[in-house]
């Protein structure tokens, strides 16, 4: 069940999202890639801004926080969004733990 409050959405309980450590999100029209790695969740557009492909069976870096794209090899920061080779970004959302759900904040 999704509730929404001032864009903040739940995403669901925060242990079923530690296990399966990729999920994905749908809001509206977006899908959210989110990650549980290095003890912490991040939470980034499943759509590359190269050619719009998924994410979210990129490879990560778990010591830099990067993901690569699988199709051509574009990696971006997982806190920041940006591209490490070009000016492309992705959307990149601020996440709250609130009584054991995740919530995010659906910006843009
Ligand atoms: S679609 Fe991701 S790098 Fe080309």
């Amino acid at each position: 069940m999704t509730n929404t409050l001032d864009h903040w959405v739940s995403v669901g309980p925060i242990n079923r999202l530690k296990r399966e450590k990729r999920s994905i999100f749908r809001f509206q029209q977006k899908q959210v890639l989110l990650l549980w790695m290095n003890e912490q969740f991040f939470a980034i557009d499943n759509k590359c801004p190269h050619q719009g492909f998924p994410l979210e069976s990129g490879s990560i870096d778990f010591e830099n926080f990067n993901i690569t794209c699988p199709y051509h090899n574009w990696s971006f920061d997982l806190i920041s969004g940006k591209c490490l080779f070009n000016t492309a970004c992705l959307s990149a959302y601020p996440l709250e733990i609130r009584e054991g759900n995740l919530w995010i904040q659906m910006t843009g």
